[in-house]
């Protein structure tokens, strides 16, 4: 990895992926031993400015951290001083003056985590921002299917739901094509993007007929808090035509993988028994999510200590 921080999955093209990939296979090993933890950013310190929810990105992000020796620092929008209207410039700065080595960036705003990295000095991760990216997503992702079989070249991949909002859905598609995978989009109309123009991509509206063809199906979650039930009839209507139900499940190849970036909306995109079969792989990307983030750590801080 060249650049100096990590904003887009395409940034770093095939080549930066199979560095990542190569690098977590080294990480997955430090997290199964007994003392988890490599003195490798003994000294650095990581934090976590997040301004949106999440569970699995900032905890394993943190842990990722911790298992490299590095000192982790978390920043709380609703306990900040956010509230009385700093900016997030301000916000960037004020924190980096406490002398930290990265910067893990969450934000409702697209580009908010790039704005962030041409004020502040030290690397910035970008943790989702808005519709727009989640680039450590689609690492773990790639790296979760390519433990899962020899390679994502000629894979069959189906990204299925509410790709109109996915930050997912976006660094996906540009990763698993950049590794040789053909994509088919599955939704509605309405959680389409109005624009298709440069994607890659097949779309579909009919899941029973893609289902038969694909070597791994990822679904989405329906974002409510972006607005995506209201371009529904009913979550009820959406998962009759959409959700990978147990019925649904059955049509899939025996050795199909499914995935889902979480958090699930169990009984809505996936049915609750489905997520749970061993062909389901979303604890295992959870998993490798730490290992992927010790890796894009190691990569941006490992080779250059503060001066
Ligand atoms: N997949 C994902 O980004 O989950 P969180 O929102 O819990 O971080």
């Amino acid at each position: 990895m060249t650049a100096s921080s990590l904003l887009s999955i395409g940034d770093l093209g095939a080549d930066g992926i199979d560095e990542v990939m190569t690098l977590t296979d080294s990480f997955v090993e430090v997290s199964q031993r007994a003392m988890p933890k490599v003195p490798a950013l003994r000294g650095r310190t990581v934090v976590s400015l997040f301004y949106e929810d999440s569970t699995r990105t900032r905890l394993s992000f943190e842990a990722a951290a911790r298992r490299l020796s590095a000192d982790t620092m978390n920043f709380s929008v609703s306990t900040s001083s956010v509230h009385k209207g700093e900016s997030l410039r301000d916000t960037a700065l004020t924190i980096e003056a406490m002398g930290v080595d990265a910067l893990v960036v969450r934000h409702p705003s697209a580009g908010a985590p790039a704005q962030v990295a041409s004020w502040v000095s030290c690397p910035v991760v970008n943790a989702g921002d808005g519709w727009h990216e989640h680039p450590t997503q689609a690492l773990l992702d790639c790296y979760t299917i390519r433990s899962a079989r020899p390679s994502l070249a000629g894979l069959r991949i189906a990204i299925v739901g509410d790709i109109k909002h996915s930050r997912v859905a976006r660094s996906n598609v540009t990763a698993f094509t950049l590794m040789g995978a053909e994509v088919t989009l599955v939704a509605p109309p309405t959680l389409l993007p109005p624009s298709l123009a440069g994607w890659p991509v097949e779309v579909s509206t009919d899941l029973d007929a893609v289902l038969p063809k694909v070597d791994v199906v990822y679904l989405l979650r329906i974002q409510a808090e972006r607005q995506a039930e209201a371009l529904l009839p009913s979550l009820r209507e959406y998962t009759a035509g959409y959700g990978l139900t147990e019925r649904r499940a059955e049509l899939l190849a025996d050795d199909a993988l499914v995935m889902h970036p979480g958090p699930m909306n169990r009984g809505v995109e996936i049915a609750a028994a489905v997520a749970d079969l061993p062909c389901s792989l979303v604890t295992r990307q959870v998993a490798n999510g730490v290992a992927v983030r010790m890796a894009v750590l190691f990569l941006l801080l490992g080779a250059e200590p503060r001066g």
